[in-house]
Order: structure tokens, then C-alpha cells, then sequence
């Protein structure tokens, strides 16, 4: 299996979204997968100006752009990958701006005619060969809601039934903040519960690999609460609980 990632982080190779990425291409790779990244904030991707010559019969299908940037070297990419996975930090509730830029310019390469998607939908004809494929949603964020993600989830979910790729996988890492100690102390930063995601992230590129896919067990390992508190996600629907959590927050900062 040929595994693509697009890393949509601003901070690029030193940010969480990149080390999350590193976790599962460890897997891929010792699974026999080959794995490869690319960083957008590395690469020259100029924003789509919605001029639309890509879509007059001179210039059909090509970018004003496309001798000019790195877009059309990453979507040669893209079509020689059987799984891709879209990685975007959660900014503002939504996809980063960066990863929004690069995927603007999918523009280009539909067009000519409509067609009817597999789940039913009318949309233009695309590129198949690009995208089209099975992919992975990787998100991260510092918050601790599952609200702070929905958008970024709708998003691709929305993309797979337009582009007829189907969803090979859901990774939502929140509260990225806690995992600071093992980003930065490597495996000896890695305990408890975080020890068990990095696992989980090794265990998904693994699956990945071997079968095109994250299982659901892999997957929810991988999206579990980093906070060990039983029942976690159930004490966070009372409001109640979060006071309290407030309380003791405020007492350990000494408020
Ligand atoms: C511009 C900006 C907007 C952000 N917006 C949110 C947000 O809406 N919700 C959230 O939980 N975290 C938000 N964050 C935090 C990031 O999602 C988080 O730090 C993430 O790990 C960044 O990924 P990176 O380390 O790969 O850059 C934001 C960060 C930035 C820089």
C-alpha cells in the first residue's frame, strides 16, 4: 500500500499534527507500507483566484498556476497513492487555512458536464484519479469538546460523498496540549493512556498497510480522552462536572 499524507499544519514538521503522522507511518512502514508526507507549509501553493480559465476549452483542466507552484507535483502524488490522509489541525472549528488553500485548487481539475456521484448526488465530473480514493481524516486540537471537531469531520464527510472517496478512517486527537511531555521526551514521555494512542496511531498505520483501513477498536483507542477519568465523556454532558472541573482548575492555578 502507497500511504500519502497531507500535513495541513501552519507549523509544519514541528507541530503535533506531523508527530501524529510520524505514529502511524511507523506502522505503515514496519507493516510494509510505504509512507510519505508532505508537508504543505513547505510547499509553494498559491491560492485558486476563482478566474476560471481551467475551465475554458484553451486551458481546460490546467491552472494558470501549474508551472508556477507545487500543486500539480502533489497531485501526481496523489494519484500514485492508494490511501491518502487529509491532516489538519482544528483552527477556528474548521480545516487550517493552508489545507482549505490546497484544496481549493481541486477546482481546476473538475468541470465538463455533471455526473451522478455513488451516493446519489449531482457533481461535476472530477479527477477520479486524484482523489477518488479511500482517505483518512486526521484532526487535532487543543480543546477537549467533540464540538470543537464536528466541522472538520462534516467537512470530509461531506467531501467523501461528493468525490466518491470512501472514509477509511476518523483520528480526532484533542487536547493536544498533554502530549507536549512526549513529544518532547520521546518514548520516555510516553505513559499511561498516552502511551496506549501512540500505540493505537502505530497499530491504525499498521491497518492501514495491510488492510486500507483503521478498524473501529483501533480507531477508538486512538481517539480516546487523553484525561485517564473513568466515564469521562459522560461526566462532560453534565454541567454540573464542569463547574466542579472549573473549581479545581482555578484552585491548582491559585485563583
Ligand atoms: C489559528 C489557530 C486557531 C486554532 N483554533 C482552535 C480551535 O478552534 N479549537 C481548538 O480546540 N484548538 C484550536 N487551535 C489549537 C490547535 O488546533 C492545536 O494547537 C493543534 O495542535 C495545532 O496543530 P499543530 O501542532 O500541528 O500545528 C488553534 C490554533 C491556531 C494556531
Amino acid at each position: 500500500m502507497k500511504i500519502l499524507a497531507l500535513n495541513g499544519s501552519h507549523r509544519g514538521e514541528t507541530g503535533y499534527t506531523q508527530w501524529l503522522l510520524d505514529k502511524l507511518a511507523e506502522g505503515a512502514t514496519e507493516a510494509g507500507g510505504l509512507f510519505e508526507t508532505v508537508v504543505l507549509a513547505k510547499q509553494h501553493i498559491k491560492p485558486c483566484t476563482g478566474c476560471d480559465v481551467c475551465h475554458t476549452p484553451q486551458h481546460l483542466y490546467r491552472c494558470i498556476y501549474e508551472q508556477e507552484d507545487d500543486v500539480k507535483a502533489i497531485f501526481t502524488k496523489m494519484k500514485a497513492a492508494d490511501i491518502l490522509i487529509y491532516a489538519s489541525p482544528v483552527y477556528i472549528f474548521s480545516i487550517s487555512g493552508l489545507m482549505k488553500t490546497f484544496l481549493d485548487r481541486f477546482n481546476s481539475t473538475a468541470g465538463g458536464g455533471l455526473c451522478l456521484t455513488k451516493s446519489g448526488l449531482f457533481f461535476q465530473k472530477v479527477d477520479k484519479e486524484v482523489y477518488s480514493k479511500p482517505f483518512v481524516v486526521l484532526t487535532c486540537c487543543g480543546n477537549v469538546e467533540q464540538e470543537t471537531v464536528k466541522n472538520v469531520l462534516t467537512y470530509f464527510e461531506t467531501f467523501a460523498k461528493f468525490l466518491d472517496a470512501p472514509i477509511a478512517g476518523q483520528l480526532v486527537r484533542k487536547s493536544v496540549g498533554m502530549l507536549e511531555s512526549a513529544q518532547s521526551n520521546g518514548e520516555e514521555g510516553q505513559t499511561g493512556v498516552i502511551a496506549e494512542v501512540v500505540a493505537a496511531y502505530q497499530q491504525a498505520g499498521r491497518e492501514l498497510a495491510t488492510r486500507g483501513k483503521i478498524t473501529p477498536r483501533t480507531q477508538k483507542c486512538a481517539n480516546r480522552q487523553l484525561l485517564g477519568i473513568p466515564f469521562l465523556d459522560l461526566l462532560m454532558k453534565f454541567r454540573f462536572f464542569k463547574k466542579l472541573a472549573l473549581q479545581k482548575a482555578d484552585k491548582e492555578h491559585g485563583e
